[in-house]
């Protein structure tokens, strides 16, 4: 735990590496031992964030962090009207119904949820962090939290069907682009990328 936290509060050094991403170690998924207050890790107050499994409480601010994303993090790489049609093509019950499948984690920040991610067996099929604390490693706690479920299960590899946003992210844990598809929402068509990774351990 003391690299991740040295990873963490080194992040602005290992920005500027070309070296491909060392997944850090996943911090725990309980409340209890992330808490500021935990007796039992003496290094949970300086753990800024807390990953922790979806709870019912969490959804009306979870589609917040959704719809948010989408409509600000991604207005480079899609027009309002794509914004629109992808942020509106999950109801709420949808997304609720989606939410129950697979692992879904979210991750907390002073006490606010600021991110969720979801695998579904092989595929990670949603990440989003809310604009206003992108890039400070959220994501990256989530999916680590995730792939390690899949390498527990024994999986050998893990897809995305991956926005042009999230290119870059993906490609930073590791991913590899198998190319462009095209994905219809609403009668809307958006460009992704379909991207592996192989979890195969080498050596
Ligand atoms: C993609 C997304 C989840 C990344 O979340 P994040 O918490 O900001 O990501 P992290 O801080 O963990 O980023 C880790 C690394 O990934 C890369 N990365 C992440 N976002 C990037 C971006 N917008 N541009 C370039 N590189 C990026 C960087 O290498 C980054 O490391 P650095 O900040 O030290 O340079 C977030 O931007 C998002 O929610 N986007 C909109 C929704 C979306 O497209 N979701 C994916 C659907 S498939």
């Amino acid at each position: 735990m003391l690299d991740w936290i040295r990873r963490f509060f080194g992040r602005s050094d290992a920005s500027t590496s070309a070296a491909p991403a060392q997944p850090a170690p996943a911090p725990e998924a309980s409340a209890q031992s992330a808490h500021p207050d935990s007796e039992a890790d003496p290094f949970a107050a300086f753990m800024p964030f807390q990953i922790r499994p979806l709870q019912s409480s969490d959804l009306s601010r979870l589609i917040s962090v959704f719809r948010d994303a989408i409509q600000i993090s991604t207005a480079n790489h899609y027009d309002q009207q794509q914004r629109d049609a992808w942020s509106q093509a999950q109801s709420h019950e949808s997304l609720i119904s989606l939410l129950s499948e697979g692992e879904t984690v979210v991750a907390e920040w002073d006490q606010e949820l600021v991110g969720f991610a979801q695998r579904i067996d092989d595929d990670i099929n949603m990440i989003y962090v809310h604009p206003d604390s992108a890039r400070v490693g959220i994501a990256t706690l989530l999916y680590q939290h995730l792939e390690d479920g899949a390498r527990v299960e024994g999986r050998e590899g893990l897809t995305a069907h991956v926005s042009l946003t999230a290119h870059d992210f993906f490609q930073f844990m590791g991913f590899n682009s198998e190319g462009e598809e095209q994905a219809d929402r609403g009668g809307v068509t958006l460009t992704r990328h379909l991207m592996r990774k192989s979890l195969a351990s080498h050596g």
